[in-house]
């Protein structure tokens, strides 16, 4: 088969606590990620000569070599130089759904799709673990977007401890289309405001890491527990986001008003999502905060909780 199409989910962080700095300039987290429904479609296809090409239908993706889904067969093919020059380049398409910039790991699930369909087209036969250690080369949600699923991410993100299934939700999404948030600056940021409570020393990050395993948002997912699930709900990078960006601020107030069980910024940002037990109180929710910013810019989804990162697809 010289062709692979693959679906590569976002992810929202059901949990985002910065403990403190890392020797490598990164920040140490503590999160809980979570995979949605709502999917790039990424098609890998073997080329005759060398070459590694990019394309999207997507105006603010990038085609060149400055796009993470080309750095990952880049990073492939420098190091496995035999299956390239065996199997040849790749050319990369990629069908954009999820939104760019959102704090939803798009690029990142983009760059492990091109890892796993490389892996299938140059047979390489590498275990998951192997794939990770690839991926967090590219950035720290790469490890995470491959697998997906629930787990819990610590380090710079990258290391991960899966946890058991959460309860079946609903999750509503919430952008507007014209605004987008640099992670970089949202840490940088967040460095200058909140470095005097940084947690120093390995010591201390460590019982902070144990503290979340024990602490609500993970009994509230072991026990199945929607309401507790979403009161456990948090995210450090609020702090900065919301003040920086007022209609992201307004866009939160609008889906807690609107009445799920919880609602938070994912990641970076700027997309909030609010949480249901059902697909019908989430479209309620979607037509709600509609009606009530009405705002063409703002553009909503409702997706579900999925189990999966990269799946293989007709
Ligand atoms: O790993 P990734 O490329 O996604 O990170 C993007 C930026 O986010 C980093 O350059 C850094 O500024 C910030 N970051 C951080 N600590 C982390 C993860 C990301 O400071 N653990």
């Amino acid at each position: 088969m010289r062709l692979y199409s693959l679906l590569a989910a976002a992810k929202i962080n059901l949990y985002l606590e910065i403990m403190g700095h890392r020797r490598d300039g990164f920040h140490e987290l503590v999160m809980v990620m979570q995979s949605v429904d709502l999917a790039d479609r990424v098609t890998v296809r073997s080329l005759p000569s060398s070459e590694i090409r990019v394309q999207c239908d997507h105006p603010l993706v990038p085609q060149d070599a400055t796009n993470l889904a080309h750095r990952a067969a880049a990073l492939m093919a420098a190091k496995y130089p035999q299956a390239h020059h065996h199997h040849g380049g790749v050319e990369i398409s990629i069908e954009k759904q999820i939104p760019v910039g959102a704090g939803l790991a798009g690029g990142s699930a983009n760059a492990a799709a091109v890892l796993v369909g490389l892996d299938m087209l140059w047979q390489l036969g590498l275990t998951q673990g192997e794939l990770q250690t690839l991926g967090a080369e590219l950035g720290s949600d790469v490890p995470f977007c491959i697998g997906g699923g629930t787990a819990i991410a610590t380090g710079r993100g990258e290391q991960l401890d899966s946890l058991p299934s959460p309860p079946n939700l609903y999750a509503v999404l919430g952008k507007y289309q014209s605004l987008s948030v640099s992670t970089p600056w949202a840490y940088g940021t967040y460095r200058q405001q909140f470095e005097a409570t940084y947690l120093q020393g390995d010591e201390a990050h460590s019982r902070r890491r144990q503290a979340l395993h024990s602490g609500p948002m993970v009994s509230a997912i072991a026990h199945q527990d929607s309401p507790a699930l979403g009161k456990a709900l948090y995210n450090d990078l609020e702090k900065v986001v919301l003040p920086a960006h007022p209609a992201v601020a307004d866009l939160k107030a609008a889906m807690v008003a609107a009445g799920g069980l919880g609602t938070l910024m994912s990641g970076s940002g700027p997309t909030v999502f609010t949480l249901t037990t059902t697909r019908e109180a989430a479209e309620t929710i979607q037509e709600q905060v509609r009606d009530r910013l009405a705002d063409p810019d703002l553009a909503l989804w409702v997706t579900r909780f999925s189990s999966t990162g990269v799946q293989l697809t007709a």
